[in-house]
């Protein structure tokens, strides 16, 4: 990783945990077991990807940190919920996140349920009232629609449903692409495309390019963790090795061997870059961040 990323990459994990944490709902209001669950869940954790890619965004863009807190503990709340939810013994069933034991393990799963359905009507209080976005109106609106679309069954959800309908099938190469670009891309491109709204009047073919850079990079996120899974080490995951395997997912290197995710990844890395060739120096940080997620150890 580039020292400048890393250093931004500090500042941003700091300034979202602040911003998460005077969001999240106290330990102390009832129903309390249901709030310490979404605290758990969310602080202290996680690479903060999403958060780390509005703000990159924003820098492309002159946009101020500030403006970008919402939409970054917006999608971070989504994002929990979805590995909450992907956790579930109906789902995933796994007892390893982010270092830590699951929510439905440190809990239950009746609380792992709520904790998820809460933090997801939480993301869209946030962007509907939280007074430190300063979009218009009109743009916070399609802030609000953007991560709808990025979380429903068009989006996120859709692509849980596609992975779980594919336990043990071989799909072919569009099959997968497909349901990656939904359980995974779609809250990438979202965390891009709700930074961009934070620009009046931004230029079509600027958010244009973004957005198909968010597109490359969504789809090579889940390439590398596939790649993860079969490679690295729980240890260093913070979650379960090897669960895609012992739960008969199709995955990037069950369908093109390491080697050939691996060439896929490089691929989606270098189309991103083809979409920042308009920018200047302004977008290093994205050009560094697409390099980071297809060479990143966990
Ligand atoms: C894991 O996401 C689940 C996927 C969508 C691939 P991350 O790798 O971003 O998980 P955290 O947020 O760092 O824990
Ligand atoms: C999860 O994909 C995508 C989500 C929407 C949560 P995975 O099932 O591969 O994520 P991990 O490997 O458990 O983090
Ligand atoms: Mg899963
Ligand atoms: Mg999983
Ligand atoms: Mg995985």
């Amino acid at each position: 990783m580039s020292n400048a990323l890393k250093e931004y990459l500090d500042f941003c994990q700091k300034r979202v945990e602040i911003a998460l944490e005077a969001r999240l709902p106290g330990e102390n209001i009832l129903p309390q077991k249901l709030h310490q669950a979404m605290r758990y869940s969310t602080l202290d954790g996680g690479k903060r990807m999403r958060p780390m890619l509005a703000y990159c965004t924003g820098k492309t863009l002159g946009i101020a940190p500030e403006a970008l807190d919402g939409p970054a503990c917006a999608v971070e709340c989504i994002h929990v919920y979805s590995l909450i939810h992907d956790d579930l013994p109906a789902m995933d069933d796994d007892d390893l996140r982010r270092g830590k034991a699951t929510c439905h393990v440190a809990f239950d799963e009746a609380t792992a349920i709520l904790t998820g359905d809460a933090l997801q009507a939480l993301a869209f209080e946030i962007l509907a009232n939280d007074p430190s976005i300063t979009a218009t109106p009109e743009n916070r609106l399609k802030m609000i629609t953007v991560l709808t679309k990025a979380s429903g069954s068009q989006g996120m959800v859709g692509g849980q449903a596609i992975d779980l309908q594919s336990v043990g099938a071989s799909l072919t190469l569009p099959e997968l692409e497909n349901m990656h670009i939904h359980k995974t891309g779609a809250l990438i491109r979202a965390s891009v495309n709700m930074a961009t709204l934070a620009k009046t009047d931004l230029d079509a073919n600027v958010a244009k390019k973004l957005d198909n850079y968010a597109k490359c990079i969504g789809l090579s996120f889940q390439v590398k963790d596939d790649i993860l899974d079969e490679e690295s080490d729980t240890a260093t995951l913070g979650k379960t090795q090897g669960k895609d395997k012992d739960n008969n997912k199709p995955t990037y290197p069950a369908l093109l061997g390491l080697a050939g995710a691996k060439q896929k990844a490089q691929e989606l890395h270098e189309q991103a870059l083809d979409n920042l060739s308009i920018f200047g120096s302004e977008a290093d940080l994205l050009r560094d961040l697409s390099l980071y997620i297809i060479q990143r150890d966990h």
